[in-house]
């Protein structure tokens, strides 16, 4: 299937691994122009050189924290000097803390909120003056989670902040209308990344099991008894991010091998 996106801008922030760095491949191999953003310039250079291999095409990338508003602005000015033109933003930065309601204080949940929601507003901020320039109508594709359809228990602070984010996706599809721009989240179950590995030795440690056995513990809730693999939540970030998805917007996508299963 020819997705329609050769030639296109890109942007992909959260790039340097897991879910962002597949879905950078996926729109590279689709034929897309990429630029990945991340904190860490050896981890971006690294990500930069392998997918160049893999893709025989030149990636830029440019080392930015979500969390600091400065390092945005930033970001805004590099990509008016790299591009001008943006026809595709995913924001694949964010995560869980796993921690009960008693543990958490003001501090833990304003960095979380920060992490989470204001982290992607920003990119959004940066990214929408060139994505309204885009001549096809540009698209965003924001990473949720599935804890936001299924709230999980110790995961309070990212079930309410990532519930945000689907808000946001549905305020801004509306708002961006006007400009052509259509945006949706695609929301992961658990997936094996470095997010799920550190966490599982983490537990493993205060457990006295091995990662092993909690990773198998966890992949027992889901229906397909298995965790997800990064290009697998990429291949759907990639679809929305491609005029295939043209009448979609304002939505959020579970890619979750079926653990949240509510009606609505
Ligand atoms: N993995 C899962 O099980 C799972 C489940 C549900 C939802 N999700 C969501 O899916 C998205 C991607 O998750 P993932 O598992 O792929 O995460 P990951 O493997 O931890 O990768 C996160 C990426 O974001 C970058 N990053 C982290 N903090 C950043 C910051 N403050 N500013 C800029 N970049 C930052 C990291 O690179 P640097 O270190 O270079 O900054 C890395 O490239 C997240 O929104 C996450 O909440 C994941």
């Amino acid at each position: 299937m020819d997705l329609g996106i050769k030639g296109e801008t890109a942007l992909v922030v959260g790039a340097s691994e897991g879910i962002g760095y597949e879905t950078a491949k996926g729109l590279l191999e689709e034929g897309a122009e990429v630029l990945i953003c991340s904190r860490s310039a050896d981890k971006l250079r690294y990500a930069a050189r392998h997918l160049e291999q893999a893709c025989g095409r030149t990636v830029h990338w440019f080392a930015a924290d979500v969390t600091r508003a400065e390092d945005v602005v930033r970001l805004k000015a590099w990509l008016e000097n790299e591009t001008g033109r943006l026809d595709i933003l995913v924001s694949a930065v964010g995560g869980s803390r796993r921690a009960g309601f008693e543990e958490l204080d003001d501090t833990a949940w304003l960095a979380n909120y920060e992490f989470n929601v204001l982290g992607a507003v920003r990119v959004v901020r940066a990214a929408l003056d060139f994505l309204k320039r885009s001549d096809a109508g540009g698209r965003i594709v924001i990473l949720g989670a599935a804890g936001a359809r299924m709230p999980y228990e110790h995961q309070v602070v990212s079930n309410v902040h990532k519930a945000g984010l689907i808000a946001l996706v549905k305020t801004l599809g509306a708002e961006f209308q006007k400009y052509n721009i259509r945006v949706n989240s695609v929301s992961p179950g658990r997936t094996l990344t470095s997010l799920w590995t550190t966490r599982a030795e983490k537990l493993a440690r205060e457990r006295g099991i091995s990662a092993d056995d909690v990773m198998y513990e966890f992949s027992r809730e889901i229906p397909m008894q298995r965790f997800g693999r990064p290009e697998e939540i990429a291949a759907m970030v990639v679809f929305l991010a491609s005029h295939k998805t043209s009448y979609v917007t304002c939505q959020s996508i579970l890619v979750d091998g079926g653990i949240a299963r509510g009606l609505i």
